[in-house]
Parts: structure tokens; sequence; C-alpha cells
């Protein structure tokens, strides 16, 4: 028995769960880390050198997550302000998709972010991934803080708001759906390191990464962003620009985190697996059109359920193709094509240009 497992025993630990997590005693005999000794999952060389990189993908997409910083407060709500408390501004109908998207936005960016920092982080055993999922634990707190300032500068309903998730039955069912995952992680005595609970953390990485933040996102998104391609509440669409521009790192790092697992566990990614995802990704799609059909009972210009279930499907397909998987629904064709345009941000470089560089060029480290 090395030093290290006795003292992993001694704190009640296994060895491997000293290991996964880099608070287990110091191994003072160990040797240095060698790139082919990191791993994804149940890695056992030290969590705590994050040099040398392996994944380079990781470490890129933190320093992209960095050179994208920004904060709710920047923008301007003026004009969401005035738009909201005039009578003819917003129909009844397009108020109640705004506030629902808003309800469902505000609690699900703390769900994500619990879900990175108690049931991911302590899993996923390696360095420069947890680098990111520590960047990316931030970003999920600028975006909570958007809803705070939202609903500050609109004078809406903070209880209604963040209580909605609970309240309205159409935004409960896709969060109550993820949830499922993130609990049997939670649990103190989950360790991956068999087959079953490496799937087990597969399942909550596709919950959260693929349907969460890269489907049932992409819909919020483009209802706000159709009412700003409209000048209506162009505030809030700014924001979801910049909330969008983020997430769709966080997607691609769960992608390639995902992709990556199954590369160096190819035992795990069976026939049932596969066909296990396929069922998952279906019925996060029919709970989508579930919500939007709750959220657009009659529709407005540029929006409605039926034009929100095809989004839905091409997004879907999409995620299929990210992940190898045949589209599950072939024939669907996107009905909104300047999403496209608007996620492709080399397309948007003035738009995001000005504070991308003033943070960069770090004025504010001048503390006199
Ligand atoms: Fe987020
Ligand atoms: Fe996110």
């Amino acid at each position: 028995m090395t030093m290290l497992d006795w003292a992993a025993n001694e704190a009640g630990l296994s060895p491997e769960a000293g290991d996964a997590t880099g608070l287990g005693a110091i191994d003072r005999e160990g040797a240095r880390v060698s790139v082919d000794q990191k791993r994804m999952i149940n890695c056992r060389a030290d969590v705590n050198q994050l040099l040398p990189l392996k994944y380079r993908w990781a470490w890129e997409k933190y320093l992209s997550g960095c050179n994208n910083h920004w904060m709710p407060t920047e923008i301007s709500m003026q004009a969401d302000i005035a738009l909201w408390q005039s009578k003819e501004g917003l129909s009844d109908d397009e108020r109640r998709s705004v506030k629902r998207n808003l309800g469902f936005f505000a609690a699900s960016e703390s769900l994500v972010a619990n879900n990175i920092v108690l049931a991911i982080y302590r899993h996923l055993t390696n360095p420069e991934c947890r680098q990111y999922l520590l960047r990316q634990a931030f970003e999920e707190a600028v975006h909570t803080h958007t809803f705070q300032y939202i609903v500050d500068s609109l004078g809406l309903d903070e209880g209604e708001l963040f209580n909605m998730y609970r309240e309205v039955p159409s935004i409960t069912d896709k969060a109550a759906w993820a949830l499922k995952y993130t609990q049997s992680l939670s649990d103190p005595d989950f360790k991956t390191g068999t087959p079953e609970t490496d799937r087990a953390f597969l399942r909550d990485l596709i919950a959260f990464y693929v349907v969460f933040e890269g489907m049932w996102f992409y819909t919020g998104f483009a209802q706000i962003l159709s009412l700003g391609r409209r000048g209506k509440m162009v505030g809030i669409a700014e924001q979801y620009q910049y909330i969008l521009r983020d997430e769709s790192i966080h997607l691609n790092f769960g992608i390639d985190v995902i992709n990556q697992i199954r590369f160096e566990n190819p035992g795990l990614w069976t026939e049932a697996f596969e066909a296990e995802i396929r069922t998952m990704l279906e019925e996060a799609a029919l709970l989508e059109v579930a919500y939007a059909r709750d959220t657009m009972p009659r529709g407005f210009l540029g929006l409605n359920a039926e034009l929100c279930e095809q989004y839905m499907h091409v997004i879907a397909n999409r995620r299929c193709a990210q992940l190898g998987l045949q589209p599950l629904f072939p024939e669907a064709e996107n009905p909104f094509p300047w999403m496209s345009e608007t996620m492709d941000l080399k397309k948007e470089k003035n738009f995001f240009e000005t504070r991308v560089i003033e943070y960069q060029t770090g004025g504010s480290l001048s503390w006199d």
C-alpha cells in the first residue's frame, strides 16, 4: 500500500477518489505527470498539474471564454423599459412569451451552474478541462446576473420569474427531465469507474451540454432575437447575443468532452447506449414543443409554436451530427436562417469587437 492509498483510506476515501478530486494526500514520491497519463475520466495522474497540456482544445476554449468577457450592466435597457411600459408597444402574447422565456432562462442558468460545480467537476479528472469549467461557472454567474438586471430594469415580479421553473408546468417538465441526470451524479457515493457509472456521467453531459445548453437554449435565443429583429426588446436581445456567444463555446466544449471520453473508452458507446441517447434527444425535442405551445398559444409576427418545433428539429439534427449520430428529423428545414448568421460570430465582428478589445487592452489594471 502506498502512502497515498493509506492516506486515502484514513480519510475514508478510496485511493481513486483521492486522486480524482486532487484533494488527496500529496504523493511525495510520485513521478511528474506526462501527457500520455492524462485522461478525461478515471485518471490516476495528479489533477493539479495543468502542464503539460494534453487537450489543447480545452485550453483554447478557456482563452476564448476569457476574451469574450462582458457584463450585462454594460447594455442599456432604456428602449426596453420604454416599450415595456407603453400600452401598445407589445401585444399580450408577446409579453407572455418574453416573460416565460426570461423565467425559463433565469432558473436554467442556475441549474446548469449547479450541475457543473456539484456534479461534473469532481468526476472530470483533467486539469485543462477543469480550468475551462471554472471559467464556464463564472459565465453562468454572469448569465444569472443578466436576469437579475432585466428583472430590476423592467420592474418585473421577481418571485414570478424565478419560480416559473416550479410553477409553470411546461418549464418544470424540462427542468425535471434534466435534473434526473444530475441527481444521480451528485450523490456523494457516486463514483465513475464502472461502465454503468461512466455511462451515467455521459448521460449527464448529454442532458446538460447537448440538450439544455445546446437545444433548449437555442430555441429560447431564437424567440428573443426574433423580437429584436423587429426592434422590440433590443436591450434583452443584445444580452442574449452575448449569452449565445458564450453558450456556443459551452456546447462545443461539452461535445468535445463527450467525444473524447467515447474515444478513450470505446466500450461505453454500445448500440444500446446510442439508442438511449437518441431517445433522450427525442424526448427533449418533445418537451420543447410542449413548452413552445404553452408559451405561444397563438403566435405572433415571425414566431409561433410550429416554427419553434421546426427549428428544434434542425438543431436536434445538428447535435446528432456533432455526436456522430444519424439525424433524428431528416426532413427538417431551418425556419430561422437568420439565426445561423447571428451565430456565426465572425460575421458579427463590428457588433462584438468594441467591448472585447476594451477588455483585451486591460485598461482597468491601472489602480491609481
Ligand atoms: Fe449560461
Ligand atoms: Fe452555459
